[in-house]
């Protein structure tokens, strides 16, 4: 069986829902999350199984929503690279550091697993056309999968967004709205124009099923790349949520069908102290965050002042014993420039916020010397030229170089 999906549930009401038809929210307004077979799965395949397999994010494919073999849209995602970091690990006081680099991923960013499994579902259920919100990468991804399926993609993007994020949606054709505001006020304007649109699904972030199931994949690679052991602490840079909603759902499944064991890692949301809703919300113990009034960070996919599926991120943090930090734009780009210059890796801002976040939970002991610790690079740098400061001395072609 190419995929093990079942239905789909509700976190909140436990309704379930059909998952052969195009589905949104649950009636009660919360996410859906999708079911598979797993007692089926553990009884009809190994973990061994997937060795060897295609080294993209579709060797996974049992334990995600596509059907068929023949309706996988894909550019070649997934199987990034688990690299070490021995030097920062070291200045960091965490020898153990490793990086889960997204920065080789198609369309740049880590935005394209959950492009490649929505689109090709939704596409596989019939859907003709998606709509979204977005901080820029996750647009990018849609826009240019959609364009490889076929799909017309109507986009909303706030008009401070990553230049190269609107090059890369008007490139894939798509049709791309600049939008004077946050991305909740381009949810607002997407949410109106699926209203009078009929033919368009919306695929804002958690308001459809399959986007985190993509996002899961990053788990699934990161337990078997590390030998189908668990890490002591992953973080996360996080916006609206799906990374590490997506993470949590991957390692509990896992577990489940045991195919790994122990405990889950300390999940850590990262966020920039410009905007950080669900950090206020975690060190107030809430289960849902409230909106970050005039939210402002250079790592702009994190610059969410209100996640709709907050309850599932903190949820995550909580189950998991993990913890909610905040850095500052300063902090976020000095370690971009330090992950650069002492490892050779020119990560994205929002990336470099876990290595700033990492920092300050090893001063104050809230990670130790023996942990394995995962950075989540959500992103290449090259997509930020305007965070890449660069001097230098401009020379004359009769001039000398010093000695
Ligand atoms: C580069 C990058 N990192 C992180 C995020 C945050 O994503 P999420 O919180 O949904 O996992 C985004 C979202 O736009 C992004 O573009
Ligand atoms: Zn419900």
């Amino acid at each position: 069986m190419f995929s093990y999906l079942t239905d789909l549930s509700c976190p909140r009401c436990g309704a379930r829902h059909p998952a052969g038809i195009v589905q949104g929210v649950c009636n009660c307004g919360s996410p859906l999350l999708a079911q598979y077979d797993l007692e089926r799965l553990a009884g009809e395949s190994t973990r061994a199984a997937f060795t060897g397999r295609t080294a993209s994010l579709w060797r996974y494919h049992e334990l995600l929503p596509v059907s068929r073999e023949g309706s996988v849209v894909s550019l070649g995602e997934g199987m990034t690279p688990l690299i070490a970091l021995p030097r920062l690990g070291r200045r960091l006081g965490v020898p153990r550091l490793l990086m889960k680099d997204e920065g080789t991923i198609p369309t740049g960013s880590f935005k394209a697993r959950g492009a490649a499994v929505g689109v090709s579902r939704a596409a596989e259920l019939g859907v003709r056309g998606i709509a979204m919100p977005t901080n820029g990468n996750a647009g990018a991804a849609w826009a240019l999968y959609a364009a490889r399926a076929g799909l017309h993609a109507l986009i909303a993007m706030p008009e401070q967004a990553p230049a190269v994020c609107r090059g890369e949606v008007a490139s894939a054709g798509a049709e791309l709205y600049l939008v004077r505001g946050h991305i909740g006020d381009c949810g607002r304007l997407i949410n109106g124009a699926v209203a009078r649109r009929p033919g368009l699904q919306e695929v804002s972030t958690l308001k459809e099923p399959y986007r985190l199931e993509g996002k899961k994949t990053i788990g699934l690679e990161i337990v078997e790349q590390l030998g189908w052991t668990m890490a002591d602490v992953i973080v996360c840079p996080t916006g609206g949520g799906v990374g590490i909603i997506g993470i949590h759902k991957a390692l509990t499944e896992l577990v489940e069908l045991g195919w790994t064991s122990g405990a889950l890692p300390r999940l850590v949301a990262v966020q920039a102290s410009g905007c950080a809703p669900i950090v206020t919300a975690f060190e107030a113990g809430a289960h849902e965050s409230s909106p970050w009034p005039d939210p402002y960070t250079a790592a702009f996919g994190i610059n969410v002042p209100k996640a709709f599926g907050d309850y599932l991120i903190l949820d995550a943090i909580y189950r998991t014993n993990g913890c909610a930090v905040a850095v500052s734009d300063a902090e976020l780009l000095a370690a971009q420039r330090e992950i650069a210059s002492c490892e050779g890796a020119l990560v994205c801002p929002e990336g470099a916020a876990t290595v700033a976040a990492i920092r300050a939970l090893r001063e104050r002991g809230e990670v130790s010397e023996s942990d394995v610790v995962i950075a989540l690079n959500t992103g290449a740098g090259v997509k930020y030229p305007e965070t890449l400061d660069a001097f230098a001395p401009v020379l004359e072609p009769e001039g000398e170089i010093p000695v």
